[in-house]
C-alpha cells in the first residue's frame, strides 16, 4: 500500500511554498499587464513568461507532494497590487519578492537538514533557482540605479531588463 512519506509539518510547509509560487505567477501577471497598459511592450512579454516559469515551479512541488503519497492542498491567493509608477518600481517589486521567496526555501531547507532528507534535496533545486533570480533582478537594480522617471530612461531600463 502507497503510504504518506511526509511528515504534516513538511506538508504544511509545501503547501505554504506552492502558494507562495502561485502568488508569484500571478504577482507576474498582474505586472505584466502593467507593463503592456503602460507602453512596455517587451517587459509584458518577459513578465508573462516568468509568470510560466512560476507556475511551473509550482508544479514541480506539487508533483513532489504526490510523489510522498500526499495530495497538494491549495489555499486563497491575494490580488496582487499593480500600484507601480515606473518600470524601475517593478523591477524593485520583482527583486523584493525574490529575495522573500529565497529566504523562505532557505529556512526550510535549515529545518529540514536533520529530519527529512528527500525533501531536503527536493528544496535545493528551489535554492539554486532562488540564487539565479536574486542575482539577476539585482543586477537590473544595480543598473536602474541613477535613471530618472522618465519615459525616454526607463525605456532604457526596459531594454536592458529584457536582454538579460
Ligand atoms: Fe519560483
Amino acid at each position: 500500500m502507497k503510504q504518506n512519506l511526509l511528515s504534516k509539518e513538511v506538508e504544511s510547509k509545501l503547501s505554504d511554498l506552492i502558494a507562495e509560487e502561485l502568488k508569484a505567477m500571478y504577482t507576474y501577471v498582474a505586472i505584466a499587464n502593467w507593463c503592456q497598459d503602460n507602453g512596455f511592450l517587451q517587459a509584458y512579454d518577459f513578465f508573462l513568461a516568468e509568470s510560466k516559469d512560476e507556475k511551473e515551479h509550482s508544479e514541480v512541488l506539487q508533483k513532489y507532494v504526490l510523489d510522498m503519497g500526499c495530495t497538494p492542498s491549495l489555499k486563497d491567493i491575494k490580488v496582487p497590487s499593480s500600484d507601480f509608477k515606473t518600470i524601475k518600481d517593478v523591477i524593485y517589486a520583482a527583486y523584493d519578492m525574490e529575495v522573500a521567496l529565497g529566504e523562505m526555501y532557505s529556512d526550510f531547507s535549515i529545518e529540514l537538514a536533520k529530519k527529512d532528507v528527500l525533501t531536503f534535496a527536493k528544496i535545493q533545486e528551489f535554492l539554486k533557482i532562488q540564487t539565479e533570480s536574486i542575482g539577476f533582478f539585482g543586477d537590473i537594480c544595480s543598473a536602474a540605479e541613477g535613471l530618472a522617471d522618465t519615459k525616454f530612461e526607463q525605456l532604457y531600463l526596459e531594454k536592458i531588463l529584457v536582454k538579460n
